[in-house]
Parts: C-alpha cells; structure tokens; sequence
C-alpha cells in the first residue's frame, strides 16, 4: 500500500491524509479539521473505533513536511521549532494530567515523524463562534449566562494550576446540544511568563478583538487577568454579535487622550441584570491591573449565592466569633463550682457562620409551645420584657436544675454512645466516625458539657425573637 504520507496533493499540501496510521495503528486519520498557528487538527479513529481529534505539532510559519517527517524550513528555524516541540509536548502532559468537566480530555500524548501529537476527546458539539453566525438565537440570556459560569469554573482551574490559557476565544469553546461546554486549544497554553516562553511568544498569534494589549508585546508580563480579558471579549460578542475592538487600538487610543473606541455594555431590558454586565466591561478594561483579576472574583461578581457562600465562609473566619467562644470557654472554667449559670448577656450581631447558623435556625421550641419565658414554671421574664437568658438544652430545653442535668448526661451518654456512637444519622459507616472514637469521648470533661450549656443559652437568646415559619415544623 502507497504510503499516504508521501501521497502530497494540491489539497493536502501539508497535512497528513486519511488514512494515516499513528502511534503504531493506534490511530487512523479520518479528516483534516483545520490548520492552526501551533498546529494542525485532525478527525481520527483510535483502535476501539472511537472518535478522536488528534492535534500535530505543526507551526506552519517554521516547518514543513517532508517524505512525511516534519523538519524545520530552514537552519535558522531549527532552534525555534525545537523549542515549539518542546514546549508543545510540556503542554500536552500538563494538560493531559487536567480533568475537569468543561476541559477537553486528553487520551495520549506522544512523538512521531519528528514531531509531536495529542489525542484528544471528540467533542460532538459547534464552536461558540459558528453558533452565533449560524443558530445565534440558541444563545439566549440563560444559556450565556451558564456557559459563563461554566467557563469560569475552567478558567478558575487552569489558573489554580499555574497554567494561563492565552487563546480564549468563541472558536475554543465546543458546546453540544445539552448546552455542555467544553474548552478546547491549548496549544498556546503556558505556564505564567518563563524566558524560554517569551521566546516563543513570537510564534503565538494574537486575535485581533479577544487578546489583551499585552499579548501584542512581547516582554510583558502576563497574569490570569489577560486570559479574562479574552473571555471578557468572548462573552462581548456573544451579547452583543460582534467582537470588541482590538487591544491595541483601543490602547492607542487612551494613550493619546482620545475615546476607548470600546463601547460598555449597558442593561437593556431585564435580559441581564447590571452586575453581569458590569462585571464583563471590568473584564475588559484596557490596563491588566484595573480588570478583574480572578476568575473566583468574576462569579462572585454576577452570583449572588455564592457571595452569600463566601460571605460565610470568611465569616466563619471571623475572629469576633472566636473571641466570643474563647470569652465563653474562659467564663465556663471560673464558673466550674457554680451550679447555677448566670444569664448570659444578648449575643452581639456578629455575622453567624454556617456552623453556628445551624442550631439558630432549629428553633429552642415547638410550634404548638409558648415562648419559653411564658411556659408555667418559667417567670424569669422581668417587667421591662428584656430578654432574659436561661440554660437550656441542645434542644431548646429549659435546664432548671444544671447539676443535675450534668449528673444526667454522664449517664445517658454513657447508655447512647454505646449504642449509635458519634456518627451523624446521615454519615455513613465507616467514615471516620467509629465507635471506638465515641468510646474516647466517654469522659467529656465536665467544662465543655457546662460550655455547652452555655453556648446553647447564647444561642436561644440570640434566636429568641425569630419566627417559626407559619406552618413548618423545624427539625
Ligand atoms: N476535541 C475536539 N472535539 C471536536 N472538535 C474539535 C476538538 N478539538 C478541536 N476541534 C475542532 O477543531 C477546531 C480547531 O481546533 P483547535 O484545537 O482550536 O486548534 P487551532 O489551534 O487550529 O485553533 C476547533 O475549532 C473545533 O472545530
Ligand atoms: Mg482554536
């Protein structure tokens, strides 16, 4: 059989036809894709008859095919394209070692006719940009506000790695018809700005339009915000049907006092709320360190549930909620001879975190109960009507006699933790909540049983005055 590689037609100059065996049968050529700055792109089929795309190693501005081995055009390109190799196949492991829903796969990675291939996932879906020329109305409010967020979450986990895209564009996102995006094209991926890399970034081709002003100049530093520059302009043409104008005029521009030839977005309508848009304009500003500089910030920029998250998160952090529980552990260790625990002053409004948030929203009381101050037995309420503090149980329960109630608990804990342990009745077994470690805890010491019943007590003070919801019982 004719080898196909030697088989040079006008209409494959320089790819590799079909038919073409790789990786020792491992892979057959079906197609040729398309021929990009770093490389060309084929359809292929792996041994188990599965779809593939495989990516050659191939910056057609330096090399060339002959007989079917790849060399480089001239003596003078030897160096670069060894060092395009190199750094091809850098990229190809560091991005075959990624796995996250919205990146494409990586089957293999490997060398060949001297020069470097990847295998990759077949993704049966269109390219952003052939769906805003071609099915344009499929792109509505919610479709591109989820594929934001699911770029985002890709973008977040490159730049979590170290790794900065460079090409983000509509052409290197695939989405399929569940509306599944996927980022593709790593090709001009790099590691954040070493010397070797400035060196190739000659070779990387801009886009006129999506990169940052900074990818026009060589020897500036580039952060995760040039890659959110880029997605900034993505999301800009897929709003508005046309791509910003590019970096380098718009630089120009500002540079000589004149208009940001860039035209905001503005809200018009209710399709998008302003936060959304906003937060695409700030993408895009003209100087890296007046962008929004991480992907983490953008989503938390346009979704208000997971700023309502990290609101928490650092709230949880929140030294003011330490102090008040060291304040209550130091309290609880002078009062350890006290049978009777003073009230405890009404809690500062200090923001809850998720851990303390829980047992406020199980409210200290059933429905069909009255407050705790108004039940027979209870006249602590003084005639002002202040709140006053009483020791209650984890559950809400009114402990008038806290000696007793400690004697009591040794006894049941004894009893329960024999039988269940620890465990949440929703953990599963086995996840590190023995019972052996419940056997551990059999002596609690008796101060942080007291602190217990202390925090309880802040607790119901604090979450006195809430409401149960009309009809919903609160377990
Ligand atoms: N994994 C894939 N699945 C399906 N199609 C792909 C895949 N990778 C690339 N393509 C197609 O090939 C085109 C070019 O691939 P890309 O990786 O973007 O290389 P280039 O450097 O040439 O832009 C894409 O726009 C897409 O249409
Ligand atoms: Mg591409």
């Amino acid at each position: 059989m004719q080898n196909p590689l030697n088989h040079h037609t006008e209409e494959y100059a320089d790819e590799l036809v079909p038919g073409t065996m790789l990786l020792h049968g491992q892979y057959e050529i079906e197609d040729y894709l398309i021929r990009g700055g770093f490389g060309i792109t084929y359809l292929a089929r792996d041994s188990l008859d599965r779809r593939v795309v495989i990516k050659e190693c191939f910056p057609s501005s330096i090399c060339c095919r002959v007989d079917g081995l790849v060399h480089a055009k001239a003596r003078d390109h030897q160096n670069q394209f060894s060092s395009v190799l190199r750094h091809f196949l850098r990229e190809a492991r560091r991005l075959a070692r990624l796995s996250h829903p919205n990146i494409v796969g990586v089957h293999q990675v490997f060398e060949e006719n001297c020069t470097a291939y990847m295998a990759l996932d077949y993704v049966d879906g269109m390219d952003l940009l052939s769906v805003i020329e071609e099915d344009p109305q499929r792109l509505t409010p919610e479709v591109i506000r989820s594929v934001l967020i699911k770029s985002l979450g890709a973008i977040h986990y490159i730049h979590d790695k170290g790794i900065l895209h460079r090409d983000i564009s509509p052409d290197n996102f695939l989405l399929d018809s569940a509306d599944k995006l996927t980022l593709i094209d790593f090709g001009a991926a790099r590691e954040h700005a070493t010397k070797e890399n400035r060196a190739l970034s000659s070779l990387l081709a801009v886009k006129d339009g999506y990169s940052p002003q900074e990818f026009y100049l060589g020897d500036v530093t580039q952060s995760p915000s040039s890659d959110l520059y880029a997605l900034g302009a993505t999301f800009y043409h897929l709003i508005t049907g046309k791509a910003p104008p590019d970096s380098q005029q718009r630089l120009a521009a500002v540079a000589s006092d004149a208009k940001d030839p860039l035209v905001p977005l503005v809200p018009d309508g209710a399709d998008y709320d302003p936060d959304f848009l906003n937060a695409i304009n700030k993408a895009l500003e003209i100087f890296p360190e007046d962008r929004i500089q991480s992907a983490q910030d953008w989503v938390e920029a346009i979704d208000a549930e997971r700023r309502r998250q990290s609101a928490l998160s650092h709230a949880g952090k929140d030294t003011s909620i330490r102090l008040k529980i060291s304040q209550l552990v130091a309290e609880t260790n002078l009062d350890l001879n006290e049978p009777v625990i003073p009230p405890v002053a009404p809690a500062s409004p200090v923001p809850a975190s998720p851990t303390l948030a829980s047992p406020v929203i199980k409210a200290p009381r059933r429905r069909d109960e009255p407050p705790l101050a108004a039940r027979p037995g209870n006249a602590a309420q003084p005639k002002g009507g202040a709140p006053v503090s009483r020791p209650v149980d984890i559950f809400g329960e009114p402990i008038d006699d806290v000696e007793a109630w400690l004697s009591a608990q040794d006894g049941v804990a004894g009893s329960e933790r024999g039988a269940r342990g620890y465990r949440p009745a929703d953990a599963p077994a086995g996840n590190g909540y023995s019972s052996h470690h419940s056997d551990t805890g059999r002596q609690r010491p008796r101060f942080l049983r007291s602190l217990m019943v202390r925090l309880s007590s802040a607790t119901f003070t604090r979450s006195k005055n809430r409401e149960i919801p009309n009809g919903k019982e609160q377990s």
